[in-house]
């Protein structure tokens, strides 16, 4: 008797696709991100590979797609636990602009393989103009790696599945103890923040650990409830903004279904005059400053007749078609719990209509052509 050996399936490891397998490696993608960067017993962050550089007096972050929303999110932080002011920028559009450089400004290219055509030119066009570059990328030695004067590793292991899902964290985990590392040496910092943020840090895998197998199959109910819809909207506004931009694009990109990511706020502005019973909306609707916001806009939403599936936390006072509730996490942190249930809704809506989750059609891995 033999037994039949498929490499793809041991590399699986029992899950039926990559995408699935990388989701639910994202608990030991936090840990793993934070091992020997942060001191839990004193709450102490530190990035060693940015003690030799100055507190940038203003950043610049270039990126495409998963890796450009991670830095959209990673601003937030960035600018209100460092003070550093921060643009965020798609490299292809960065690369093409003339952009305004400080020799004291720094770049920062996000990119999981490294190896994206238009992120490599704009670390190029900055390091012509003596601009300091730092890298994040998870590719060891990979070309954005060997060509930043400083590289901070994401450390999330690969990531085989075209569509890019435990990077993003990855991005999100760095960019966090980016901000306290840098808020703390310039000491505007405040130290309560630094507290609560490595406390929120320390329970974030074990939370997520907890909630995934829960998370997967409300995302499969409610991906087979809702994946006839030809389009959808993904509402977010705050932190939750780059999210709901996520979310679209993971929709998009494996499920083929048509979604739009939008600031909550901006809906009113031209988006809504498209909201019928048959455009379902995706919100993210976390209990944060925003949340009342959130909820007034949704509203609005539900006024002309359109449905609603909302991610919130406990406690929330909603009254749409459907809530998804997951836990919560310190400030910020919340968003490592909803980033997961977007890639679950879009993977079991890509799998229920029976796309290839792991080879989306048009797509690459990474694109090294312009
Ligand atoms: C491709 C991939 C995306 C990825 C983007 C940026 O489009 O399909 O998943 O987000 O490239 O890739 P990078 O390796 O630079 O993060």
């Amino acid at each position: 008797h033999h037994i039949q050996w498929d490499v793809q399936a041991a590399q699986k490891g029992g899950y039926k696709h990559f995408m699935l397998k990388e989701i639910f490696e994202q608990p030991r993608v936090i840990t793993d991100c934070m091992t020997g960067r942060v001191d839990w017993q004193r709450k102490e962050v530190s990035l060693p590979e940015l003690d030799a550089l100055p507190v940038p007096r203003r950043l610049h972050i270039v990126a495409c797609g998963t890796s450009y929303h991670a830095g959209m999110w990673g601003r937030h932080l960035l600018e209100n636990w460092a003070q550093i002011p921060v643009n965020v920028e798609i490299a292809s559009e960065f690369r093409y602009r003339n952009p305004i450089l400080d020799p004291d400004d720094v770049i920062l290219v996000i990119s999981q393989s490294g190896e994206t055509a238009d992120t490599l030119a704009g670390l190029r066009i900055a390091r012509e103009r003596g601009i300091r570059v730092i890298g994040l990328c998870n590719v060891v030695g990979s070309s954005i790696a060997r060509e930043s004067d400083t590289v901070i590793y994401t450390q999330a292991g690969p990531e085989i599945s075209v569509a890019s899902t435990k990077a993003m964290c990855s991005q999100m985990t760095v960019l966090t103890l980016m901000a306290l590392a840098w808020g703390k040496r310039k000491g505007c910092l405040a130290d309560d923040i630094l507290q609560n943020a490595v406390t929120g840090l320390s329970k974030l895998p074990g939370q997520l650990e907890m909630e995934l197998p829960r998370m997967r199959s409300e995302a499969q109910s409610i991906a087979r409830q809702y994946s006839s819809a030809r389009s959808f909207f993904f509402l977010g506004r705050g932190q939750c903004y780059p999210l709901a931009l996520e979310g679209a694009l993971k929709l998009k990109e494996i499920s083929y279904i048509h979604a739009e990511g939008y600031a909550s706020g901006e809906m009113k502005h031209g988006p809504i005059a498209l909201i019928d019973p048959a455009f379902p909306t995706f919100a993210l609707a976390l209990s944060d400053g925003l949340y009342s916001k959130v909820k007034s806009n949704l509203e609005e939403v539900q006024a002309r007749s359109g449905k609603i599936i909302a991610l919130a936390n406990p406690g929330h006072d909603l009254n749409v078609d459907h809530t998804w509730i997951i836990p919560e996490a310190w400030g910020p942190l919340g968003s490592f719990l909803a980033l997961p249930a977007l890639q679950l809704f879009s993977y079991e809506a890509a799998d229920y209509l029976g796309k290839d989750v792991d080879q989306p059609r048009n797509l690459a891995k990474s694109v090294t052509v312009e």
